[in-house]
């Protein structure tokens, strides 16, 4: 009897341990107008990457930012090529699962540089 009370006690803490969650895929709101670095790139970068990549290459900082990424960071012909961009966004990469940027600001990112990774 006491073996059949075990049992069933293992058997509901088994059930009710497991609860199931939903994880909503994370909504990304892409700029509709054109990416601008001053004003939506280069503040992610302040506010997330300068406290390694002052020094580390690419340096972020702003004023050298931009043209430190444009020195091999960035493919404008193939955009999701982009170093910048597979660092986040493909597996293996040297950012992915850190959750460093978020779904929305990766997407703006590439779109950034599809638009050509102007200096605007
Ligand atoms: C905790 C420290 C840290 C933070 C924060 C960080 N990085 Fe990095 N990142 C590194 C290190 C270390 C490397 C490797 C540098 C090297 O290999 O010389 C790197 C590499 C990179 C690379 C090159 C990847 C490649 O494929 O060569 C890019 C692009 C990059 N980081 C972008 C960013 C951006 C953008 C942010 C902010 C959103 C950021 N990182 C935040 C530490 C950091």
């Amino acid at each position: 009897m006491k073996n059949v009370i075990l049992l069933g006690a293992i058997i509901l803490t088994l059930f009710t341990a497991c609860e199931w969650q939903t994880i909503e895929p994370e909504k990304i709101e892409l700029p509709k107008e054109e990416v601008l670095f001053s004003t939506q790139i280069q503040p992610i970068f302040t506010a997330k990457c300068i406290s390694c990549h002052t020094a580390n290459n690419p340096k972020l900082t702003s004023g050298v930012a931009y043209s430190s990424l444009t020195n091999g960071y960035i493919n404008t012909t193939d955009p999701a090529q982009s170093k910048l961009y597979t660092a986040f966004a493909v597996s293996g990469g040297k950012h992915y699962e850190k959750g460093i940027l978020t779904a929305t600001e990766i997407a703006t990112i590439l779109k950034w540089i599809e638009e050509g990774a102007k200096n605007n």
